[in-house]
């Protein structure tokens, strides 16, 4: 044995042993395996604060989810606006008809970009600086949840749904924002009423430019 193999630092049986029984153990266990729709799971990815993250329900972002794809239609594109969990239930496979909509989700959050093609790096900042691949008024109905309830950050979302959008939006945002939404988006107030994990301080709604379910439901 040269001096430099005296160098490498070994294991003894009894330890390798129980490692090999270890990797063993994870490889099989159904428990650690992960399967495929996992990461599409809503809050799978934890609530950054930083970034004015609040996930909605699983049953509200499973009730937006199907109201997208009946607004889009059959093989709609729906593009889904600092809106996460909307996107996620989309993809997780669980929500009649979302096999037959495509969706992409625009997001300041680049943990989102395993979703590969799909992702779309968004600023509010720079409402209109989005990738080449994205055609103006490609999509058939955009929804948009802004990260911050001020008038600067909605006039600047606005800039971004509107050229995004062949016609269709739905805005979910504070109640306060109501008036401006109306100015910037000519949008109405739904009755339906979201819901999110944690309470929000805000009363939160929907805001629709279309003859919606929401509206009355
Ligand atoms: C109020 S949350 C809306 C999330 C939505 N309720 C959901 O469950 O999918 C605001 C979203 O804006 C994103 N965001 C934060 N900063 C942003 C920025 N500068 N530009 C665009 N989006 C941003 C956050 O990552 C977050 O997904």
């Amino acid at each position: 044995m040269s001096d430099s193999d005296d160098d490498v630092p070994t294991l003894s049986a009894h330890t390798l042993a129980a490692l090999q029984e270890f990797y063993n153990e994870t490889k099989t266990d159904p428990a650690l395996v992960t399967t495929p729709s996992d990461q599409f799971a809503v809050g799978a990815l934890e609530e950054d604060w930083r970034m004015s993250q609040f996930w909605y329900s699983d049953e509200t972002a499973a009730q937006l989810a199907e109201e997208v794809i009946r607004e889009a239609g059959e093989g709609g594109r729906i593009a889904c606006v600092s809106a996460p969990s909307v996107y996620q239930k989309l993809k997780q496979g669980v929500v009649d008809g979302s096999d037959r909509v495509s969706a992409v989700v625009l997001e300041y959050d680049r943990r989102f970009a395993t979703y590969g093609n799909d992702f779309i790096f968004y600023d509010y900042n720079e409402p209109l600086s989005l990738a080449a691949s994205v055609a103006p008024q490609s999509f058939d109905i955009v929804l948009a949840d802004p990260p911050y309830l001020s008038e600067e950050c909605l006039s600047k979302v606005a800039q971004t749904i509107k050229y995004l959008s062949k016609g269709k939006v739905l805005l979910c945002t504070g109640a306060i924002m109501e008036k401006i939404a109306k100015d910037l988006l000519d949008v109405k107030m739904c009755s339906f009423l979201p819901k999110h994990n944690r309470q929000l301080s805000n009363e939160f709604r929907c805001f629709v430019n279309y003859p919606s379910r929401l509206l009355s439901c």
